[in-house]
């Protein structure tokens, strides 16, 4: 081993180059325990101070000391360094811009008939109409003979009907509902019923699943004026203004007299011989209605003698078209977001 300023040097060469490798706070550790350890380089160093001549040895001391200093010194500088460019890495990874909008949540919308459904509901209930619900699933007697449609007659062949078993059938109307609904209130009665119609029928304005509302008023001295009324006044808010009205002639069994009513085309006013809507006939077809038939006021239980009164049924999702200028009703039906969110009306 050579003399103690020949050590000093060796190691404060080593120390320079291996400091100059060391790059991370693990390395550097290492370093520091290969000097400064309990068995380093510099700690062995000192401990051969001993066995130095004592004249020696306070010079031998300052100089170790220094060394020790030196290394010492040297650690913590580059330690710091070090572990300032570690926090820096992993800042810049854990970086956040709190100043960023946070991502958005897509808004649902109704879908063009439930909206439909719900605005005719806020209007009748407006007039004073309850709402009521019926079986989808029905029997003859509701369907059909309750509403004065006995077997064989041929009103049964306008309704393309799903048969189930047990001769149970899908409802091919909303009607039904009225016969149940009068059996279990009576008279006097305000009703109107939202519901999903079921018919064997499928093309670009038949679906075999659409949507009607039907209606029904039974009181006493009951008239045709009171129907017009109500459904002109429902008319002219759902589709948001004033139109002309007509009825013309026809035939429901559950129905004397039977009428159609027309309102004005709410895209040309019958003024457009080519439009879209209304075919050029300026006028939209919107519900049957009647005088309620004796025979059906009898099914639901309640005398004809002394009441009387109006129904009518239409179909929403022909008003929906109607409404926002459709000509097709497959799109109700096929679930196109970019549709539905065009047409839906966010609440
Ligand atoms: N039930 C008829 C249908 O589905 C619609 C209807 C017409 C209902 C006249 C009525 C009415 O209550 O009075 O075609």
């Amino acid at each position: 081993m050579g003399s103690i300023h020949e050590e000093v040097e060796r190691i404060q060469t080593l120390f320079e180059s291996e400091l100059s490798s060391a790059g991370t706070l693990d390395a550097l550790q290492g370093v520091r325990v290969r000097f400064l350890g309990k068995k380093g380089e510099v700690t062995s160093l000192l401990k051969r101070l001993g066995s130095l001549p004592a004249e020696e040895r306070p010079e031998a001391g300052r100089v170790l000391n220094e060394l020790r200093d030196l290394i010492e010194e040297a650690l913590s500088r580059r330690t710091e360094e070090c572990a300032g460019v570690q926090v820096a890495a992993r800042e810049a990874g854990e970086w956040l811009d709190v100043t960023l909008p946070g991502r958005g949540r897509p808004w649902g919308a109704f879908h063009p008939v439930a909206q439909i459904t719900q605005e005719a509901i806020d209007i009748f209930v407006s007039m004073g109409f309850s709402v009521a619900y019926g079986p989808e699933v029905e029997d003859d007697f509701h369907n059909f003979e309750g509403l004065n449609i006995p077997p064989h007659h041929p009103a049964r062949d306008m309704q393309d009907t799903f048969y189930l078993e047990n001769g149970l059938l899908l409802r091919t109307h909303t009607s039904p509902v009225e016969v149940r609904s009068m059996r279990r209130w009576g008279a006097p009665l305000r009703i109107i019923i939202p519901g999903k119609v079921f018919r064997r029928d499928s093309d670009q304005t038949h679906s075999p699943m659409f949507h009607q509302l039907e209606g029904l008023l039974v009181d006493e001295n009951i008239s045709l004026a009171h129907l017009k009324g109500c459904l002109e006044a429902f008319a002219n808010r759902i589709f948001g203004r004033q139109l002309a009205a007509r009825y013309r002639a026809s035939y429901f069994p559950f129905t004397e007299p039977s009428l159609e009513m027309d309102v004005e085309c709410v895209a040309c006013s019958g003024k457009n011989p080519s439009c879209r809507i209304c075919k050029g006939s300026g006028w939209l077809e919107i519900s049957g209605m009647g005088m309620t038939h004796p025979n059906v006021l009898m099914a639901g239980g309640i005398d004809p003698a002394r009441y009387n009164g109006f129904a009518w049924g239409m179909g929403l999702d022909r008003i929906a078209m109607l409404k926002y200028g459709l000509n097709d009703l497959r799109v109700f039906f096929e679930g196109d977001l970019a549709f539905l969110n065009s047409k839906g009306e966010r609440r």
